[in-house]
């Protein structure tokens, strides 16, 4: 590990909300489907409320929210978002209360995520909106109430993506540069999902800083590449901040592709829902819809099209979401009976 980054990193307060390090699996069989040495970094398996990047994330952010004596942790999302349920759970193991702002989309149904939430009893908050990522308005209005109340809220922005919460990635990329070195090896590429690029710029950091020099693939789920890397810039200036990097050193080479994302955010694609069975059917790992399952899609794509030299060694970061699988049954049905020739 890279001490004086680790130092840096060690600066800031940090709440303990799940078990790491994650594996960092080689997956052999998928692997040879595709012609890739395919390793995959668990990060599904992070063991808070059924796992996820969240938790990573919000080892900071809530650690921010209790030395500022925050009550209540506010949040936003999708009727089905992950990190709802991952700030809802973080909220309940630090005794805080937690009220989380959704938007009222077509997956507003008591399963997957939005079950999970409920259950650990969130204040849910549903509004009409075309786009889950514009709810801060409706959130803010709601710390005020809260605060007239007496309650002192906390609020977290979309996906728990802050300059702080990006920290709990870059601790990820020092644990995975860590297994890289255990297991000597020096990948072609690592692919991640790019929402907010929180995850993308909090892994870089810390690769960049050990010396890793491989692509860093990000697969849009949500925006135009364009827009993804404005986002990135931005994060890669505020955690360079945080941990006093130079913003202007060298970033190595990073892409973004926003071929996957299919219709909108959170769109079902045929490519999505093979890359999940393929994973499912050949290894025994559960990818989810919106992040994982397009990630894969992206990476199998790419080496379709000969993007990696046969045999390389890539990783690829599975960030969790499986709970949203059970608020696709419906288009996971219909694909598994077009492969087995079912007419629909
Ligand atoms: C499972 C999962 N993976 C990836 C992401 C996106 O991460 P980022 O916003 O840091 O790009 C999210 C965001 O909500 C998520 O829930």
């Amino acid at each position: 590990m890279s001490r004086p980054l680790a130092d840096a990193l060690a600066r800031y307060p940090r709440v303990s909300l799940t078990r790491v390090p994650t594996p960092l699996d080689r997956v052999t069989r998928v692997g040879e489907q595709i012609g890739l040495d395919l390793y995959l970094k668990r990060d599904d398996l992070t063991d808070l409320a059924m796992g996820g990047d969240k938790p990573r994330k919000l080892e900071y952010e809530v650690a921010r929210a209790v030395s500022a004596g925050a009550t209540v942790l506010v949040t936003v999302g999708s009727a089905q978002s992950n990190h709802a349920r991952l700030t809802t759970a973080a909220a309940r193991r630090v005794g805080m209360g937690i009220t989380v702002v959704l938007g009222r989309d077509d997956r507003v149904t008591f399963q997957g995520n939005l079950l999970t939430v409920r259950l650990m009893g969130a204040d849910v908050r549903l509004v009409d909106t075309a786009d889950h990522w514009a709810l801060e308005e409706d959130a803010r209005v709601v710390c005020d109430k809260l605060r007239a109340a007496g309650e002192t809220p906390h609020f977290i922005p979309v996906s728990g993506s802050t300059p702080h919460s990006c920290l709990g990635y870059v601790r990820a990329g020092l644990e995975l540069v860590d297994q890289l070195g255990e297991r000597e090896l020096e990948p072609a590429a690592i692919y991640v999902p790019c929402g907010t690029g929180g995850i993308l710029v909090g892994l870089t950091t810390a690769l960049r800083d050990a010396g890793v020099d491989c692509p860093i693939v990000g697969i849009s789920v949500n925006r135009p590449a364009a827009q993804c890397y404005e986002r990135i810039d931005a994060w890669w200036r505020a955690v360079s901040e945080l941990l006093e990097l130079d913003p202007n050193r060298p970033r190595g080479p990073i892409e973004v592709d926003d071929g996957y994302i299919g219709r909108e955010y959170g769109d079902p694609t045929e490519a999505c829902l093979d890359a999940i069975l393929r994973m499912g059917s050949t290894e025994g790992i559960l990818l989810d819809p919106v992040y994982s399952g397009k990630v894969f899609a992206g990476l199998c794509g790419h080496q379709a099209a000969g993007r990696w030299p046969g045999g390389a060694s890539v990783v690829m970061l599975h960030s969790g979401g499986t709970p949203a699988l059970f608020a696709y049954q419906d288009a996971l049905a219909v694909h598994l009976d077009r492969k087995k020739g079912v007419e629909h």
